[in-house]
């Protein structure tokens, strides 16, 4: 009797916990529908390249130093090296993402490149990238440039990178020259790609370049980092013109509480520091940041105020945080594994991207949204599909709830180096045989074609033939 009565209970709960997550209209597994969702139009279709990621041969910056280590720091021991040889073939890279009709399009410069001593610039570089940003004209790409991505050319590195104010003088340089000869180039700036990762996972964990653990000093890197892109703005605006359009992308977690009060806690520390603090100081000129029995930075300054023009969300997945007395911050980090997870072991949770996106927009009223990064390493080509659909299909929601999004970005186009994992996970659009250096189109790279070309998503019941459109062709 008392097992029924325990049984009926749940039942209950468990419908109840349904309905009120049908009533809120989210269904409960988070998955939503596909119903033809019409995305508005001129909604920006697109995909990209990073220039460390993609380029291959760069070996004049402290990335390619550390990866030279022994033993590798590096997944698998591998080397960037040619990375997706973007530097070479980026004229056939650009005419397959026309053919998918994904028509925004960002790269990124990288500054060894541009400057590969102090105070010396390389000319046939800076017209290279002339070059591929015509090259992005000429196929009416709307396009998108980053200026600066974790890597730092040796020179800056070695005499002590952003904490050295001699390099602030050398970025204010580098992107006046940019806004001057890239200006009538470019339609969207980014000034930097995930600033907060680089402060925080090479500062304070250690994880990446330059290897530091050192809490106060990520929190001043975190602050520095945040005068570099305020300076960038103004150069920009002064040098490429009042209406360029100047932004940052920006990585994001969804992230959840475990359960205990000490872990929301340092949920709230840990959400407040890596996914808001810096916009928040870029958007009201307030840097408040304080780590629990930790350091903490305050400082209020017009110039990063009202900084952003756009901003770029990255949104991949969601980590649930508890406390934990040992680490650094007192939070300890897991990944959630309640849905499927990619090839790196993410959990696939397109809600978050959700709930990021509406805290975002509540923070920073008026500053357009575009999700800058979404995507997944999935070398079978078997969930990602489906990844795509859910993104765009909460996407579509947030637009329909009133949230500006001007557009998707799939991460990225072809595969990629990913940092420390090496060349293991497999992001692309386009598989790339390593030896050969050979694209292959996915069919997930079919699916978004047929996405962009219609400006919607498919039904349910189109979808089957949508996925083996190839043999159409
Ligand atoms: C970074 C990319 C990286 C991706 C997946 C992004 O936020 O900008 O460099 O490939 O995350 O880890």
């Amino acid at each position: 009797m008392y097992i029924l009565i325990a049984c009926a209970v749940i039942v209950l709960c468990i419908a109840g916990v349904s309905l009120y997550g049908n009533l809120r209209g989210i269904p409960p597994s988070g998955r939503m529908p596909l119903s033809g969702q019409e995305f508005p139009e001129g909604f920006l279709w697109a995909t990209g390249e990073d220039a460390y990621q993609h380029e291959g041969g760069n070996l004049n910056n402290d990335w390619a130093r550390w990866e030279s280590q022994e033993p590798s720091p590096i997944k698998n021991g591998d080397r960037c090296g040619r990375a997706a040889d973007f530097y070479n073939r980026y004229r056939e890279d650009f005419d397959r993402s026309l053919g998918d009709r994904l028509m925004g399009h960002r790269i990124g410069v990288e500054w060894s490149r541009l400057e590969p001593s102090r105070g010396r610039y390389d000319e046939k570089a800076w017209r290279h990238y002339e070059a591929m940003l015509r090259a992005m004209r000429k196929r009416n790409f709307t396009v998108f440039l980053n200026l600066w991505h974790f890597t730092l050319p040796l020179w800056a590195a070695d005499s002590g990178g952003w904490e050295d104010p001699r390099l602030m003088e050398r970025w204010e340089a580098l992107v006046a020259r940019c806004a001057e000869r890239f200006g009538p180039l470019v339609d969207y700036w980014s000034t930097m790609i995930d600033s907060q990762i680089y402060a925080l996972a090479g500062y304070a964990l250690g994880e990446l370049p330059p290897n530091q653990r050192d809490l106060a000093r990520a929190l001043e890197v975190y602050r520095i980092l945040i005068h570099a892109h305020g300076r960038a703005y103004r150069i920009i605006k002064e040098r490429a013109g009042a209406e360029a359009r100047v932004g940052m992308i920006y990585f994001f977690f969804h992230y959840q509480a475990k359960s205990f009060f000490l872990d929301r806690l340092v949920k709230r520390q840990t959400e407040d520091i890596f996914n808001w603090k810096f916009l928040d100081a870029l958007h009201a000129g307030r840097i408040d940041v304080n780590v629990l029995l930790g350091p903490s930075v305050r400082e209020e300054s017009g110039l990063y105020r009202g900084t952003l023009d756009w901003l770029g969300v990255n949104y991949y997945t969601r980590e649930v945080l508890s406390f934990d007395p040992f680490t650094p911050g007192f939070v300890k980090r897991t990944v959630c594994d309640k849905y499927p997870a990619t090839d790196m072991g993410w959990e696939i949770y397109p809600e978050g991207l959700y709930r990021v996106c509406r805290e975002a927009a509540r923070r920073y009223p008026g500053v357009p949204l575009v999700i800058a990064e979404n995507g997944l390493a999935d070398e079978r080509d078997d969930r990602r599909p489906r990844f795509i659909l859910e993104h765009l299909a909460w996407t579509h929601r947030l637009i329909n709830e009133g949230v500006p999004i001007f557009g998707y970005t799939y991460w990225s186009l072809t595969d990629n180096w990913e940092w420390a994992q090496g060349f293991a996970p497999k992001f692309g659009l386009y598989r790339i045989d390593r030896k050969t250096m050979k694209r292959t189109e996915t069919a997930s790279a079919r699916l978004l074609r047929w996405i962009a070309g219609h400006n919607r998503l498919p039904r349910e019941e189109e979808l089957a033939g949508i996925l083996d459109y190839r043999s159409r062709r």
